[in-house]
């Protein structure tokens, strides 16, 4: 099956290449000419673990090439995928413009029947958008019928999730236009789940939405455990031992951040808005997330007698291991809140840096990990890269000027870093469980 891809960014690059190796056609296209360019030498433009054998793969096997003509794309292909970004706008509502404009050219473009699936996390409502437009340029369902496929992989095993889908979601109008995205997805194997376009896109915001409210939910949590005296570590456990609930985002620290939770959650209470529905519950989700990096850096900030003029040193910078991605990390929110206090940023991520470095020029970025260390007033872990991990933690603290390491996501517990002369912080830890660490 020919297919194209628009936009090759996390999940438009990921999408292709997998289905390239899955026996497809495959031409992605992006509008980026330095992302073409990468891409035509072999280069990732994106950090994920595996997608360059991928991508060489695909193009040895004559499966995959890059163009940047979404018109000679289009008019090649019965499978047209729209992944594009579609970034909040200022009150939170997601910005469809680059999928409509994707989507005009697509329709301009078509010669024979196409099925246009719409991969891009949009409000409910955009594919039959899509439809009007396709309908404006005069293309009947005979010719093009649009798809709704909302993508649920993580960055950092991006490759991996696209190959290993827990479902396979597929929302449209017509049996035949679903029954040509089954085809596609077959050699995957996987469940899938068919239904109509609304509910296939609110599938996604639901489920972004559901993963960042558990995450909230462990951070009230560990709030209360700090003024109680239990350990959310362990109320965690308990917790997720009953299969109702399951163990998986229950692990607390910094909060959400990235380039899916922030948006995606905004966008359903904006588009819940329009609706007539004030999903409140989502409000206070976005609320307790902001409150617990803001608390975080205030005990800080309270533990030092103030920032003005202290060197902050930080272990990681990305919004999770394994990704380049800064978009809403929580670093980004750490940065901003020392800086505006007057004090000064050493950081280490040697694959997010350069990413944080364009918006914060003045941060001193470092390779070594123990060198953020030198003449810290403070450590504080925010991305819990596999590296910082076995950091030998008396190695770091012997450079410091106070000894003081906050650690935003529970790597090391208390008796690791106290052995090895650290003053140790963290998030949701009475004293009870010091016993057992
Ligand atoms: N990143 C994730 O983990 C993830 C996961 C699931 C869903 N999503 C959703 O998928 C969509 C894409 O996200 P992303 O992270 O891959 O975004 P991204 O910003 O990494 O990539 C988007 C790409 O589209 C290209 N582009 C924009 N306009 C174009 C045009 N007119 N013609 C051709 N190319 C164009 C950009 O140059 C860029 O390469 C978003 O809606 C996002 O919410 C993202």
């Amino acid at each position: 099956m020919k297919v194209a891809v628009v936009g090759t960014g996390y999940v438009g690059l990921v999408t292709g290449v997998v289905l390239a190796k899955l026996g497809a056609d495959v031409t992605c296209v992006d509008n980026d000419k330095a992302k073409l360019k990468k891409l035509r030498e072999g280069i990732s433009p994106i950090y994920e673990p595996g997608i360059e054998d991928l991508m060489k793969q695909g193009v040895e096997e004559g499966r995959l090439r890059y163009s940047d003509s979404v018109a000679k794309a289009t008019k090649e292909s019965d499978i047209v995928f729209i992944a594009v970004g579609t970034p909040p706008m200022e009150d939170g509502t997601p910005d469809i413009r680059a999928v409509k404009a994707v989507a005009r050219e697509i329709a301009k473009n078509v010669s024979h029947y196409t099925v246009i699936v719409n991969k891009s996390t949009v409000p409910v409502g955009t594919g039959e958008l899509v439809t009007q437009i396709l309908r404006e340029e005069g293309l009947t369902d005979e010719m093009a019928e649009v798809v709704s496929n909302p993508e649920f992989l993580r960055e950092g095993s991006a490759c991996y999730d696209a190959l290993n889908p827990d479902r396979i979601v597929i929302g449209a109008n017509s049996r035949r236009a679903a029954s040509k995205v089954v085809e596609l997805y077959w050699p995957v194997q996987r469940p899938m789940f068919i239904t109509d376009l609304a509910s296939a896109e609110l599938i996604k915001y639901a489920s972004n939405s559901f993963l960042a409210m558990k995450i909230s939910f462990i951070n009230a949590i560990s709030r209360l455990c700090e003024l109680c005296g239990a350990d959310v570590q362990d109320v965690a456990k308990g917790l997720g031992a009953d299969a109702r609930i399951g163990n998986q985002f229950l692990q607390a620290g910094l909060g959400w951040g990235g380039s899916c939770f922030p948006k995606d959650v905004s966008g359903l209470i904006t588009v819940s808005e329009q609706f007539g529905y004030d999903f409140k519950l989502l409000k206070e989700v976005v609320n307790i997330n902001e409150d617990q990096t803001i608390n975080f850096m205030c005990r800080l900030e309270n533990r030092l007698g103030g920032l003005k003029g202290r060197t902050i040193g930080l272990l990681g910078l990305a919004f999770k291991p394994n990704t380049d991605d800064i978009r809403d990390a929580k670093s980004l929110a750490i940065i901003e809140f020392a800086k505006a206090r007057g004090a000064k940023i050493k950081a280490c991520d040697r694959i997010a840096a350069e990413n944080v470095k364009a918006i914060h020029p003045d941060i001193e970025i470092v390779d070594d990990p123990y060198a953020v260390a030198e003449d810290a007033d403070a450590v504080i872990l925010v991305t819990e890269w596999a590296e910082f991990r076995n950091l030998d933690l008396a190695k770091l603290a012997k450079p410091m000027k106070s000894k003081v390491l906050f650690d935003g996501r529970r790597l090391y517990g208390p008796a690791r870093a106290e052995r090895a002369g650290l003053e140790y912080h963290t998030i949701g830890s009475g004293n009870g469980a010091r016993l057992f660490d």
